[in-house]
């Protein structure tokens, strides 16, 4: 299943569009449709995307995207000015068909795709480099974790939907 984007997405799509300059090098981790990573290449930069998903993969290298089947950094190489994320965020509910947990499920709790994430991203980042995320008021300890792993956090966006609110965190 290919996420189609939404409210997330486009929280995020808008903060993408500002950061990106030309011939940046940028990542988009669980890249879905390539709504990101076609947004960065279109201001010009040089992105590699990557899904968990293979059918995500080759719908992602078909719109022209070097795009790599990965469980997060697992096989990526190089450093990014910039690495962006949208992952699944909520917490589990059972009753949930499997394929839909895989895009917006992130644990039990709901956090913990987040914080493998945050564990590993370090390594891909250029000195000056940043992380671009969007997350939900239902995902717990964020800030917690952004900090546990060494980074600061400004929150640059947020958006109310239905029962939770929507954020976007800029990380250095
Ligand atoms: C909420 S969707 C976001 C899709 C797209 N980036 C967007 O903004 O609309 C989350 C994506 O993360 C992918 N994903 C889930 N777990 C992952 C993992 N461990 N490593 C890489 N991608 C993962 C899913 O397959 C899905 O495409």
């Amino acid at each position: 299943m290919i996420y189609e984007p939404a409210e997330d997405s486009y929280l995020l799509q808008k903060q993408v569009e500002k950061f990106i300059k030309k011939e940046m090098d940028v990542l988009d981790i669980g890249t879905g449709s390539g709504i990101q990573a076609l947004t960065a290449k279109k201001q010009g930069a040089n992105v590699i995307a990557a899904d968990i998903n293979s059918e995500c993969v080759t719908h992602v290298n078909k719109l022209g995207i070097k795009t790599l089947q990965s469980d997060l950094f697992e096989n990526i190489t190089g450093k990014f000015d910039l690495i962006i994320f949208n992952p699944p965020y909520l917490p589990e509910d059972e009753r949930e068909p499997e394929d839909s947990k895989l895009v917006t499920t992130g644990g039990k709790k709901g956090n913990e795709i987040l914080a493998r994430f945050l564990a590993g991203a370090k390594d891909y980042l250029k000195e000056d480099g940043k992380i671009l995320i969007v997350f939900s008021s239902l995902t717990p300890d964020v800030d917690q974790l952004v900090e546990e792993n060494k980074f600061t956090f400004e929150k640059i966006s947020e958006q109310k939907i239905d029962f939770e609110k929507l954020i976007v965190y800029e990380l250095t």
